[in-house]
């Protein structure tokens, strides 16, 4: 019998174990495995049922995810799930952990099913560009109904044991040993009499109202959800479920469960699953690093930055003190602090109890004294070195040795600011984004001299603070910001050519980001950036203009929603984008001044122009060993930038296109449109050598 699954029999029960380290993933062997152990107790007269449960933190947390895309390997899941919902003795799954996808369709397979009260179940599949395709969209609507099945697959989040006892997913929940719950239950059923009971042959409860809500959840997807493969697909195999037998149904998931398997948005969310868990792997550090405590904190500057970056710490129940240069200055950052709290309790995202547990864990203070016994420190003050200088010098001053002390600088020298204190080893950067309680990247910045366990207690914390950290090295603007710049300007230059706004976001947001450039520019504020746009034009060479339209807009006062109109108008304080009939003769004026008569440009234009300077630039980080790894900078566009998830990111979607098709455009770019395009050398090699960017690791 495999090795990743036990059989033992004790007295009349078959205990079937699962031990496949780190989260018994449904690889092939456990799949064989299973299958040969159900049909041992089947064979076994002295067996009465079946015990189903795992070893180690979790039950099964799905199909192994690294099998995707490879030569399927027999059994195939749905060939076990069927032996095992079909084996004539009762068996029990008991779950403990996470029963995640094709995990749960195993435990959906079995009989009954039993689950420590602090477990979770759910289909996430739709969240890796795929369906339940092992019985889960025909057997969860038949235990739980439509309506909640839908919720479950179309939206992939899990959900409590408690919630799922309510609706008929779990029979019972237990607290202690997982073999001596799940043998008693099964002892129980024996003495009662009940036997097999098969989820596949039940009637859908709510079929009557299906139709009806199987059409609201299409429009929805439409609405919310545009471009995105699978989600449809599963509500196609959950309509199967209710308008075909247990056996048809069963085909019609298996061949939608295909078509997402072979798209390749499929592909795009699987490397943006693997790419998460790669980011928390430092290149030259041990995994077994030691780690600083951090049981308190503290953050400098109470400005929106600054009380985010305190709210993430009370949100994490960690103890953090909020450091104002006065009492009316820190009033007003306490104020805004209990108003963000209050707005999600208004919206029912936060509970009265745990608004009050968080407050109670934030400390407003206004001198450096009270920070002595921080372990951690999070500078969030003006972006002006000399503002940080004397910051960091009274923080050397008074923080006790070993206290980590992080500047949250976006575009500043972290090294520069680490040689403001004689313990450059402690200091780090934590680069959050804004709004910082509510955007989950996080740039850990590795300073020339940061520690190793400095390094590695910030990637610990960020994961503490529940944050996609990614290490980056020091440059102007790390990585997103930096190749964000790129992005911009070009976008601000397809203006100049001819563009209009509502074009170039509509483009970017037919391709799928969140926001386009413009509306994005209007809610940040136009302003914000010319006095550093005004400096690059005196230092950068000719050859490396800048566009203009943004300080023409600023100069007629347009900046943005701030100021009731920028790109676009938002009467009356609104947030929606409408025309801006003033904008034209500003697009014109700036057209002229640079010399271009104004074109018509299509949209598959806008949209290459602006990725592909992310993917130039993107490649020149790489080389320069700014980012470890392409995928580290996706999951900084995917979770900084409003990148689309289906696209992988800008890396991956470029090796996606093909890099030598990639450097071709740039290089016509480059022809039409000067220096700025200059194609980045490691893209060239990597064209020239056949290769991708997700080959390439720093220092090959
Ligand atoms: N297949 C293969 N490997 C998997 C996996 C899966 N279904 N789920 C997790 N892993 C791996 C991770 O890649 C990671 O490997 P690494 O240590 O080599 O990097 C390891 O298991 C631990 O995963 P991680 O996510 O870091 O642990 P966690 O404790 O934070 O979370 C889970 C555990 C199960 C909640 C989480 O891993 C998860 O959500 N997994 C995916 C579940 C899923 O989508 N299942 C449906 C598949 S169709």
């Amino acid at each position: 019998m495999s090795a990743s699954v036990l059989f033992e029999r004790r007295g009349n029960l078959a205990l079937v174990t699962v031990n496949n380290p780190p989260v018994n993933a449904l690889g092939q062997s456990v799949r064989e495995g299973l299958l040969e152990a159900f049909r041992a107790a089947e064979a076994d007269a002295q067996v009465e049922a079946v015990v189903l449960l795992c070893t180690g933190s979790t039950f099964m947390a799905g199909a192994d995810i690294k099998e995707f895309g490879k030569p399927p390997q027999a059994p195939s899941l749905p060939e076990v799930v069927n032996a095992i919902e079909a084996c004539a003795k009762p068996s029990v799954a008991v779950i403990h952990g996470s029963a995640l996808g094709g995990g749960l369709e195993v435990a959906l397979a079995c009989h009954y099913r039993i689950a420590r009260n602090d477990a979770r179940v759910g289909l996430p599949e739709v969240k890796l560009g795929l369906l339940p395709g092992a019985g889960g969209t025909q057997r969860l609507p038949r235990l739980a109904g439509v309506a909640k099945a839908l919720e479950m697959i179309v939206g992939g989040a899990p959900i409590s044991a408690t919630e799922a006892q309510r609706h008929g997913i779990l029979d019972e929940l237990f607290d202690g040993d997982l073999l001596a719950a799940g043998s008693a239950f099964a002892q129980r059923l024996l003495a009662e009499g009940r036997g097999v009971r098969r989820s596949g042959e039940q009637p859908v409860a709510d079929a009557g109202e299906a139709a009806a809500l199987l059409d609201a959840k299409r429009a929805e997807i439409h609405q919310r959800m545009p471009g995105l493969f699978s989600p449809l697909r599963c509500v196609a195999a959950l309509e199967a479920a209710v308008q075909l037998p247990l056996a048809e149904g069963l085909e019609r998931e298996r061949e939608l469960f295909r078509e997402c398997l072979a798209s390749p948005q499929r592909a795009a969310l699987v490397h943006a699953f693997f790419a998460e868990r790669q980011a928390g792997k430092v290149v030259g550090l041990a995994a077994d690093t030691p780690t600083r405590a951090i049981a308190s904190a503290a953050v400098i500057g109470g400005g929106t930055m600054g009380v985010g970056i305190a709210l993430c710490f009370a949100n994490a129940g960690i103890p953090v003190k909020l450091l104002e240069i006065d009492q009316t200055a820190l009033e007003r950052a306490l104020q805004r602090a209990r108003d963000t709290y209050a707005a999600s309790v208004k919206r029912g995202s936060l509970s009265e109890a745990d608004m009050a547990r968080r407050l109670a864990l934030l400390d407003g203070v206004t001198d450096y004294a009270a920070l002595a016994e921080a372990d951690v420190v999070v500078e969030a003050v003006f972006e002006n070195l000399e503002v940080k200088r004397q910051v960091f010098e009274r923080l050397d001053a008074v923080c006790k040795p070993g206290a980590i002390l992080a500047s949250n600088t976006s575009s500043l020298d972290l090294d520069a600011i680490a040689a403001f204190t004689a313990r450059p080893q402690d200091v780090v950067g934590l680069h959050f984004f804004s709004p910082a309680n509510v955007m989950r990247l996080l740039e850990v910045v590795r300073g020339a001299q940061t520690s190793d366990t400095v390094l590695a207690t910030a990637m610990a914390l960020g994961k503490r603070l529940k944050k996609v950290a990614v290490v980056v090295g020091v440059c102007d603007g790390f990585v997103g910001n930096r190749m964000v710049f790129q992005y911009g300007r070009e976008s601000e230059f397809l203006l100049e050519e001819g563009a209009t706004p509502e074009q170039v976001d509509g483009a970017l947001r037919a391709f799928g980001m969140a926001m386009g450039p413009c509306a994005m520019r209007d809610l940040s504020g136009l302003d914000i950036g010319l006095a550093i746009r005004n400096r690059q034009r005196q230092s950068l060479p000719p050859q490396f203009p800048l566009p203009r339209v943004l300080d023409k807009l600023c100069e007629a006062g347009l900046l943005g929603q701030k100021s009731g109109a920028g790109f676009y108008r938002y009467p009356e304080g609104s947030r929606t984008p409408q025309p801006n009939p003033a904008l034209a003769p500003l697009l014109e004026a700036a057209s002229r001044e640079r010399g271009i008569a104004r074109r018509s440009l299509d949209d598959r234009y806008i949209v290459e122009r602006c990725l592909f300077a992310l993917v130039n630039e993107g490649a020149k980080i790489l080389e320069e060993g700014i980012a470890q790894r392409a995928s580290d900078i996706d999951l900084i566009y995917l979770n900084g930038y409003g990148f689309p998830a289906h696209r992988g990111g800008p890396m991956f979607h470029a090796d996606q296109l093909g890099l030598d098709k990639v450097l071709a455009r740039i290089r016509e770019f480059h022809a039409e449109h000067g220096a700025w395009w200059q194609p980045a050398p490691l893209l060239e090699r990597l064209a020239a050598e056949g290769r991708q960017f997700s080959d390439w690791e720093a220092g090959q």
